[in-house]
């Protein structure tokens, strides 16, 4: 039976290796390509070119693995028979864009409908989270865990959105965590902030859609640090289509879920 050691130390290896390309572009912004994919949704030469290097690395490494990545999703077609990379190249484009240090990469690989792997990766902070399953999630090699908070009054949860939902799926959340005695805070990186759930700095993290490659990884170092998720992942459609996410400490949990559902 694989414990998946082996590729959570291909995960970390290929994230750092990407977070080096991606910072040399970031560290150079005036010089960088970017074009338009929608509103508020954008491609630099940045995303292609590191989603690029992840893909060639997963090639060469794990040649009969599936591979979805972001900024080539739409040739994805799902087999149940093998494991799937989910990466986002860069998660939280706006801020990289504009010069904002919150951004990351979000490797995560899927296998037998479960996640087994997920690695974050902050090159401008040099924080590389990581997690496999059943082995516990670290920062920079040390065991992290989710905050030990009971109450949403304890501290910062993080609601996400974006353009793929009506304002009003996080408006309500919003106003409800408000008048729980909640603190919202948001930084641009969706994957990002996942990986601080994991690290006990937010209490809890929800947007009503996110696509899996923005939540994959980060929901497995959440679960991994004891904290608690939805069944975000429960199949390998979900994989194509992502769904609501709704993650916190073990603590906090019911609480926010009452408040995303108004019930
Ligand atoms: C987005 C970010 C954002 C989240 C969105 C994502 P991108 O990803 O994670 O924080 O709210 O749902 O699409 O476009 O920066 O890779
Ligand atoms: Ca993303
Ligand atoms: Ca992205």
């Amino acid at each position: 039976m694989t414990d998946y050691a082996d590729r959570l130390t291909f995960a970390c290896e290929t994230a750092l290796k990407a977070g080096e390309l991606a910072l040399g572009y970031f560290n150079n912004l005036g010089a960088l390509t970017i074009q338009s994919k929608g509103v508020q949704d954008m491609a630099s030469e940045a995303d292609i070119n590191t989603e690029i290097l992840i893909r060639e690395a997963v090639a060469a490494a794990y040649p009969d693995d599936e591979f979805l990545g972001e900024e080539s999703n739409e040739s994805f077609v799902p087999d149940p028979d093998k494991g799937t990379w989910i990466i986002d190249p860069i998660d939280g484009t706006q801020p990289f864009v504009n010069g904002i240090r919150s951004w990351c990469i979000s490797i995560a690989y899927f296998e037998s409908n479960k996640l087994r792997v997920g690695v974050i990766y902050d090159p401008t902070s040099d924080e590389l989270f990581a997690a496999r399953s059943g082995g516990g999630a670290t920062l920079n090699g040390k065991l992290i865990h989710a905050s030990a908070a009971n109450s949403l009054g304890d501290g910062l949860v993080c609601m996400g959105y974006s353009n793929r939902v009506k304002p009003e799926d996080t408006l309500g959340p919003l106003e409800r965590l408000m008048r729980a005695d909640g603190m919202y805070h948001r930084n641009g990186s969706g994957a990002l902030s996942l990986a601080y759930v994991a690290a006990g700095r937010l209490i809890g993290y929800f947007e009503p859609h996110m696509n899996s490659w923005d939540f994959a990884a980060g929901v497995l170092l959440i679960q991994e640090a004891g904290g608690r998720t939805n069944d975000c992942l429960p199949d390998q459609q979900t994989m194509i289509v992502g769904g609501p996410v709704i993650a916190a400490a073990d603590g906090v949990f019911d609480e926010l879920e009452k408040v995303v559902n108004d019930d």
